[in-house]
């Protein structure tokens, strides 16, 4: 089905040619149309264009309303002030507008980008053999959230889940497996669990440190298994390939709590660019982009500079020879930009890794891997801090385990669900799943709701409350929707366009209206607290709607039910369409 405009589009568009016609020379003019509290919208555009034009805003303003006339659409329209423009639209356009939305199924008249292109979102990445943190939480949240948004949006998408699976310590790892061959080992045709992955990866991790620090000969031996990794050694790519299997047993478990599809084939760690790295140094030392400076290959910046003055370079190789993160990622936009045909890379990390993307992108210019044609952006998230405000740490100062969050997450929920659990008359099983999708919504909303560069304090009382700006304060209104349309029996909702509209009516219509504009802006932005946002005010409006219109009264004539029932299913779909965006359950009981 074809996209719907949106109200305030179409009367964009007519603003614009009105004005136009009336003042030829602005060309194709801006109105600047805004939703308003004096009518359904304001223009304010007109203040500069007259006086650019040296021309009377309130003469110009008049002369725009009378070239405009009113219709079907445009009901009235004023001057107001020094030259504003209010305008309201008729009842008949926005219960039509809606109701072509809502004959459009999933999409809800939305429509898609002009010029989709292919983006390579680079999300999800935790590092093998390490335990999950919050910084991992947010990276993925907020990229799901963002490939699924632009998915919707029409753009291509390429996952990459860059894991951190290369570097000096899988040497220690290896050697110390090679050395206490059985510590792996799983019992045969047992499955192991996440939790059971990860506490053997922390044991080896721990024995194999406290080896390396205490050792010199282990340390050596471990040095040495790196360049046989790096090299290719088959069994100790073999061995290696163990703590990567292992490690994906225990993410794929905490992905899976978070309710979260992620498919191997794009989990391309760090390891995946290791045949590239050579020719990627190769390429930027000939062309002059990186230089030796101190046995080191390194790409200088003016303005990246140390403390002490001294430019900090980014270096691609070691003096040693080694390679380190940034030839991986500088391999990574190769790949991307030529295999994968990205027009856009984004990377989905956190806010303290900045410098290093700003150093990469650059470099990747400089050497024409990035161009007018294909950008590259750091969807830069901040900390997460405990209700302290202090970075995020256990009370003995240790990082906390995402596994431990969520798990908690669920179950507060879960007494949340419990506590109203008998009135809906929900199933001891139905408890345990709206446990999981409330608390685990609740997690996401929380990262999701705040503009992603802030840092933001994980308050659990906070995120499960039913006021205020809460996922499951969005999950209640989509529930209690849901239980209307059951209790309304007979009658459906149908769309009567001859109806009036009551005031809290039209101000939840036109709000519906503007979801595709909407979407487009938090597409193009990155911005998924955009869309938390307005599910928010959806949800407001609804209670303004409720507080002052009744949907299934017996006073009410069966066409205004059927109409009201229309427009609460309608905000129903818009709210689950939101929230599945955001890669959030809606549950139809609650
Ligand atoms: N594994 C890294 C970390 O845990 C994040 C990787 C980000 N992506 C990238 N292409 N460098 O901090």
């Amino acid at each position: 089905m074809a996209s719907v405009p949106s109200l305030a589009s179409t009367v964009e568009q007519r603003l614009a040619a009105a004005l136009s016609a009336a003042l030829p020379e602005a060309g194709a003019a801006d109105p600047l149309l805004r939703r308003s509290d004096r009518a359904d919208f304001q223009a304010n555009g007109i203040l500069a264009l007259a006086k650019k034009a040296k021309a009377n805003p309130r003469e110009l303003a008049a002369k725009v309303v009378e070239g405009i006339g009113t219709g079907e659409v445009l009901k009235e329209i004023e001057v107001s002030g020094p030259g504003f423009l209010n305008i309201t639209v008729s009842d008949r356009a926005i219960t039509e507008t809606l109701a072509a939305r809502y004959a459009d199924g999933d999409r809800l008249g939305v429509g898609f980008a002009e010029q989709p292109g292919t983006t390579v979102i680079d999300y999800a990445q935790p590092n093998v053999a390490k335990e999950m943190h919050v910084g991992h939480l947010r990276s993925a949240v907020i990229g799901d959230a963002m490939t699924r948004i632009l998915e919707f949006s029409g753009e291509q998408i390429v996952r990459r889940h860059h894991i951190g699976d290369w570097g000096t310590q899988f040497g220690m790892l290896i050697q110390y497996l090679i050395e206490h061959p059985h510590e792996l080992d799983h019992k045969s045709g047992e499955e192991v669990s996440g939790e059971e992955a990860m506490s053997n990866l922390n044991r080896l991790y721990k024995a194999s440190r406290a080896l390396f620090d205490s050792d010199e000969e282990f340390k050596a031996r471990s040095r040495d298994r790196v360049v046989a990794l790096q090299s290719g050694d088959e069994q100790t790519r073999a061995l290696w390939q163990r703590f990567v299997d292992e490690s994906k047993i225990y993410f794929y478990s905490v992905f899976d709590k978070l309710d979260m599809e992620i498919r191997d084939p794009d989990v391309i760690g760090e390891s995946g660019y290791n045949d590239m790295l050579d020719e990627t140094c190769r390429l930027l030392e000939e062309s002059g982009v990186a230089v030796r400076s101190e046995g080191a290959l390194c790409v200088f910046f003016d303005d990246v500079k140390g403390p002490d003055g001294k430019p900090t370079p980014l270096i691609v190789k070691k003096s040693n020879g080694g390679y380190g993160y940034a030839a991986t990622d500088l391999s990574a936009i190769r790949d991307r930009v030529r295999n994968l045909k990205a027009s856009t890379l984004l990377y989905v990390v956190d806010a303290r890794q900045s410098l290093h993307f700003r150093m990469v992108f650059e470099t990747a210019r400089r050497a024409g891997w990035l161009n007018d044609e294909v950008k590259a952006v750091q969807l830069a998230f901040g900390t997460v801090l405990g209700k302290d405000g202090k970075p995020f740490k256990t009370r003995e100062g240790e990082t906390v385990r995402l596994v431990d969050l969520l798990d908690e997450a669920v179950e507060r929920a879960t007494s949340v669900v419990r506590e109203k659990a008998e009135k809906v008359g929900l199933s001891e099983q139905e408890i345990v799943e709206n446990g999981r999708y409330v608390g685990i919504g609740a997690v996401k909303y929380a990262d999701l709701s705040t503009s992603a560069a802030r840092d933001y304090k994980f308050d659990l009382d906070q995120m499960v409350s039913l006021n205020g700006d809460t996922s499951v304060y969005l999950q209640y209104a989509y529930a209690r929707i849901q239980s209307i349309l059951r209790k309304a029996g007979e009658a459906r909702p149908v769309a009567h366009p001859e109806l009036e509209l009551a005031p809290a009516e039209r101000a939840l219509g036109l709000h519906l209206d503007g979801f595709g504009e909407l979407l487009a802006d938090v597409a193009a932005e990155y911005a998924p607290h955009k869309l938390a946002a307005y599910l928010y005010q959806l949800a407001s409006h609804l209670t303004t709607f409720y507080d002052q219109c009744q949907v299934l009264s017996t006073d009410n004539a069966p066409e205004v039910v059927e109409n009201r029932l229309f427009l609460v299913d309608l905000t129903a779909r818009t709210l689950h369409q939101g929230m599945a965006l955001l890669g959030i359950r809606t549950p139809g009981r609650l």
